[in-house]
């Protein structure tokens, strides 16, 4: 069994509540960070344990936060990012439903390092009943001494709010989530400045993930040092994987970094391996943004060595032959699946999701979806293959945020390794059919 940080718990009957939490050692860095270290301390640690930011950019935690402007007399804020609306991706979920108190306990300690008297989850509307949770759980802290004024006796006191969002993906992009935050339309902000600089308000912010705020009372607990020698290389620590598709054992485990890929998707400890004893066809490793990979480039990288389950693994070959870890949703085809209808999918959420702001995606999304709509239906002209990949190519770095690039790379990935099967839709629509039960699924 690999080691378990945010998991260790989950199965503990209770664990929900804030009684048993702390019977388990829940809320001992809150207490060990404000009566025994230094903010700029915990900021070191974070560093030196390598944490990297787990809502899909993987940025370097410590670096982030050592980022955070210091002025006297300004307000700063710690918002943590429960937008996840990456499709494939629900660890967070997961995370907050089970055992919300690690989230609070990571914010509190985590706050205290940044100086930040408050601080607010940001959370997707769907997840409106984990939003209760959350309050449940702030409430019973908040009774406990553990939030509000002087926590634990000491000088610090914090408050924590949740907003719940209204169901957009792009308001899990940090700028535009805190627009959103502000009452105003989740458009995205032209970088610089960056909210570390000026974030919510204008005040200086710092926007992380749910998997890595609940990842720091770990580092405080056992210092940066003991979490860095968990992983591989840069990819240090644990991560949490949504595993789902065609798979024994669909759901969230937490993976020590630098398993083989082979291992997670096979293994009886994680995924069990292809559902029905069928073939393993393709991998879309870190959430529908991610470049899709064919079998026997995610199994293996072209060196021929086994793929892993880190940022660098997943990363070698670039765009080429390799995908990224992004936010971790595992979902996995086989052999029946079509590419196509899949990218389609895609293609349909991207465009709806699209802000409007930026012409290339506002209008390169919809072209898109437009494109493999009429292949999907058996009208694909010949060049489309050679249009889509034209119009991933233009949306591709030139929007004001990556929202346009998780559009394109879907696309561009899908292309490069399964041309032959756009061809096959388009000169042989009478044999879409043979991809039935997918086509129940578009229609
Ligand atoms: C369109 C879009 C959607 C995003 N959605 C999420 C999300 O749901 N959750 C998340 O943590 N990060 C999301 N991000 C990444 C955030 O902008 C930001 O990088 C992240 O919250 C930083 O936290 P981290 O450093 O802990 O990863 C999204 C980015 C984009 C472009």
């Amino acid at each position: 069994m690999g080691k378990k940080i945010l998991l260790e718990h989950i199965n503990v009957p209770g664990i929900k509540s804030l009684d048993v939490y702390r019977q388990n050692g829940g809320y001992a860095s809150v207490e060990k960070a404000l009566k025994t270290m230094a903010p700029d301390v915990i900021v070191e640690e974070v560093k030196k344990s390598g944490l990297r930011g787990r809502g899909g950019a993987g940025f370097p935690t410590g670096m982030k936060w050592s980022f955070l402007a210091k002025p006297e007399g300004v307000e700063r804020y710690l918002v943590v990012n429960a937008d996840e609306s990456e499709p494939g991706t629900f660890k967070d979920r997961y995370l907050m439903e089970k055992i919300p108190h690690i989230l609070l306990e990571g914010m509190i300690t985590s706050s205290f390092a940044l100086g930040a008297k408050t601080s607010c989850i940001y959370i997707r509307g769907e997840y409106f009943y984990v939003s209760r949770i959350l309050e449940a759980a702030i409430e019973e802290a908040y009774a406990a001494g553990l939030l509000g004024k002087n926590i634990l006796g000491t000088n610090f006191s914090h408050d924590i709010f949740v907003q719940v969002g209204a169901g957009a993906y792009i308001c899990g992009e940090e700028t535009a989530l805190l627009e959103s935050l502000e009452g105003k339309r989740g458009n995205p902000r032209i970088k610089p400045p960056f909210p570390a600089v000026a974030g919510l308000y204008g005040c200086p912010t710092v926007v992380n993930n749910v998997e890595t705020i609940a990842s720091v009372p770990y580092i405080v607990m056992n210092g940066g040092d003991d979490y860095a020698k968990i992983g591989i290389g840069r990819s240090t620590g644990t991560k949490l994987i949504s595993a789902s598709g065609h798979i024994n054992k669909p759901g969230v485990y937490e993976i020590e970094m630098g398993i083989t890929v082979e291992d997670f998707i096979y293994s009886e400890e994680y995924c069990g391996g292809i559902l029905n004893g069928k073939k393993l066809k393709a991998v879309v490793a870190g959430g529908s943004s991610v470049p899709i990979l064919p079998a026997e480039l995610i199994l293996r990288t072209e060196k021929g060595e086994p793929r892993l389950m880190s940022y660098e693994s997943l990363s070698d070959g670039g765009f080429a032959t390799g995908t990224m870890l992004g936010s971790g949703g595992f979902m996995v085809y086989d052999e029946t699946t079509s590419i196509v209808k899949n990218l389609y999918t895609f293609a349909r959420f991207y465009h709806h999701e699209s802000c409007g702001q930026c012409s290339p995606c506002r209008e390169g999304t919809g072209w898109m979806e437009k494109i493999l709509h009429r292949i999907v239906e058996g009208h694909g002209k010949h060049g489309d293959t050679d249009l889509l990949w034209d119009i991933q190519r233009k949306i591709e770095g030139n929007t004001i945020c990556p929202l346009g690039d998780a559009a394109a790379w879907p696309v561009a990935s899908a292309i490069r390794h399964f041309r032959a099967e756009f061809e096959e839709y388009i000169n042989h629509p009478e044999r879409i059919k043979e991809f039935k039960h997918l086509q129940e699924l578009v229609s």
